[in-house]
């Protein structure tokens, strides 16, 4: 048997999108990033002029919210595109404004319960490597391989530095870290599908390995997998 669903969860920055990525195309499997779908909700609510902590509106947002992720139309850095109502909102969706809000609108239930069935029909058509932070534990737990995606928050913040760097727009080191540590935070400590590894997850950790290092360890996984189901 070879693993058709594949889970990838961890903190931010740890490296998840360019392993899923990595994996996605080695095996010819959809790659699908959860959290744009939280970042999508975050922008609308921002753009609406709607109050972040006005759970109800956010909620409403979320339902009714035209979203569709599409492969890259261009190559501009972009792992694929992500449409709102139409509208190409690929870096957007990355804002530090959204950054900063993102953590509170994806602890609504609401929120979590509409991108829950979303991510969830995806996943289970298969050949899937799907990437967020409770998709081992509560989106997809009968994916066959779950890899919790682990690094300090100090080499996380480094990345998201240079990131910003190489887009054109640096953003301080420091600040970076203060808002990452506050997302682990706030993530890790919310009541609903917390971000945590599940039970059956492998913890790998990022910090002092290359991301094709990250891949190839991720790889032998699959392998392992595809070799139990045939025994
Ligand atoms: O991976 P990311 O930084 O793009 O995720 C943005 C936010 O969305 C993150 O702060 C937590 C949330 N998220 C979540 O709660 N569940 C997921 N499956 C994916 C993301």
């Amino acid at each position: 048997m070879k693993a058709r669903m594949i889970a990838i969860d961890g903190p931010a920055a740890s490296g998840k999108s360019t392993l899923a990525q990595n994996l996605a195309s080695a095996l010819d499997y959809l790659y699908f990033d959860t959290g744009v779908m939280y970042r999508a909700v975050t922008l609308a609510t921002l753009k609406s002029d709607t109050l972040v902590k006005d759970e109800v509106a956010v909620t409403a947002i979320a339902n009714e919210l035209d979203l569709d992720v599409q492969p890259p139309s261009n190559d501009d850095g972009r792992q694929c595109d992500v449409l709102m109502n139409g509208k190409d909102v690929t870096w957007e969706i990355r804002s530090p404004a959204v950054d900063e809000n993102v953590s509170q609108v994806s602890m609504y239930p609401g929120v979590r319960q509409a991108m829950t069935v979303r991510q969830r029909e995806i996943g289970l058509r298969g050949a899937v490597v799907m990437v967020g932070r409770d998709i081992g534990t509560v989106v997809l737990p009968e994916a066959e391989l779950k890899i919790y995606l682990d690094a300090s928050v100090e080499a996380r913040a480094n990345r998201r530095y240079e990131e910003s760097l190489q887009r054109g727009n640096p953003v301080e080191y420091d600040v970076i870290l203060k808002r990452m540590r506050e997302r682990d935070r706030l993530d890790s400590t919310r009541t609903l599908a917390p971000l945590r590894p599940a039970d059956d997850a492998v913890i790998l950790d990022s910090t002092k390995l290359s991301i094709h290092d990250v891949f190839e360890k991720a790889l032998a996984l699959v392998e392992d997998v595809t070799q139990q189901g045939e025994a």
